[in-house]
C-alpha cells in the first residue's frame, strides 16, 4: 500500500520569521507516526529555520530546485550535497515555473535527478503540460517524454526512488483545479506506461497531483487509486489551509 504524502510548496513567498512560524504550528498539528507523509520545501534560505524546528520529527523538508552539477564554479546555484547538508530528505526538480522561467530542458531536469540521487536525496520530479498541449492533445505525449528523458539518463531502478508530481500547468496557481477524473486519467496513463518498464516499481511508485489542490477538493483527487498525495502551492502557506487537506490524508489513510 502506498502512503499519501502531502508535500507543501512554499515558492518565493515569506520571511524566515513566517516560515519558523508555519513550520512551528504544522508541528503542533501534526502528530508523529501519522498515517500519511508531510513535507515542506521553503524558500533555500528558509531552510535552516525550518530544519531547526522540524529536525526530531517525521516532518520532512526539502528543497524546491537543485544544481545539476555536483560543485564548482556554478554561481548562484546550490548543490545536492549542500541540501542534504541541511537535513532535506528531498528536492522538487523540473517544477513547471522552473521549467519555464528558467529553462530548463528534459535533459537538464533529468541530470537533475540523478544528482539528487547521488547524495540519497528522494527527488519528486514534476510533470505536465500547459493548456495548449492539452488542447492539442498532447498530454500523455508530454508527459511522457518528461519521465522518459529521466529513464534514459538514470534507469527505471533509479527512477522507481524518486516520487512523481502531476503538475497540468493550468492548474497551478489559477483556481482551476483538474477535476479527480482528469487527474486520475493522466495519474493511470502514467503508472501503467511506467508499468510497462518495471510493473513491481510502477506499483511503488507515489504519484502527487498538484494544481489548486485544496481542502475542498483534496479528498476527491485523493480518493482516485492512482492518485497518492499532493503537491501543493498556495493553499501550503497557512496552517489552516494546509491542515484542511492533510486532514482529508489522514482521514483516507485511516479509511475513513
Ligand atoms: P498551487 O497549489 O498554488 O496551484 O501550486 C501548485 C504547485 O505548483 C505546487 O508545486
Amino acid at each position: 500500500m502506498r502512503k499519501l504524502l502531502v508535500a507543501g510548496n512554499w515558492k518565493m513567498n515569506g520571511s524566515v520569521d513566517e516560515a519558523k512560524a508555519l513550520s512551528a504550528g504544522l508541528l503542533a498539528e501534526i502528530s508523529d507516526g501519522a498515517s500519511y507523509d508531510v513535507a515542506v520545501f521553503p524558500p533555500f534560505v528558509h531552510i535552516p529555520a525550518v530544519a531547526a524546528q522540524l529536525q526530531n520529527s517525521d516532518l520532512i523538508w526539502g528543497g524546491q530546485n537543485l544544481s545539476a552539477q555536483a560543485k564548482g564554479a556554478f554561481t548562484s546555484e546550490i548543490s545536492a550535497s549542500m541540501l542534504a547538508e541541511l537535513g532535506c530528505q528531498m528536492v522538487l526538480v523540473g517544477h513547471s515555473e522552473c521549467r519555464e522561467y528558467g529553462h530548463e530542458s528534459n535533459q537538464l531536469v533529468a541530470e537533475k535527478f540523478k544528482q539528487a540521487l547521488s547524495v540519497g536525496l528522494t527527488p519528486i520530479l514534476c510533470v505536465g503540460e500547459t493548456i495548449a498541449q492539452r488542447e492539442a492533445e498532447q498530454t500523455e505525449s508530454v508527459v511522457w517524454q518528461q519521465i522518459q528523458a529521466v529513464i534514459e539518463l538514470v534507469g527505471m531502478e533509479s527512477l522507481g526512488q524518486g516520487v512523481i508530481a502531476y503538475e497540468p500547468v493550468w492548474a497551478i496557481g489559477t483556481g482551476l483545479t483538474a477535476t479527480a477524473e482528469q487527474a486520475q486519467q493522466v495519474h493511470q496513463f502514467i503508472r501503467s506506461h511506467l508499468s510497462e518498464n518495471d510493473d513491481i516499481i510502477a506499483r511503488r511508485m507515489r504519484l502527487l497531483y498538484g494544481g489548486s489542490c485544496n481542502g475542498s477538493n483534496a479528498n476527491a483527487l485523493f480518493s482516485m487509486p492512482d492518485v497518492d498525495g499532493g503537491l501543493i502551492g498556495g493553499a501550503s502557506l497557512t496552517v489552516e489551509d494546509f491542515m484542511a487537506i492533510c486532514q482529508q490524508a489522514d482521514a483516507l489513510s485511516n479509511g475513513e
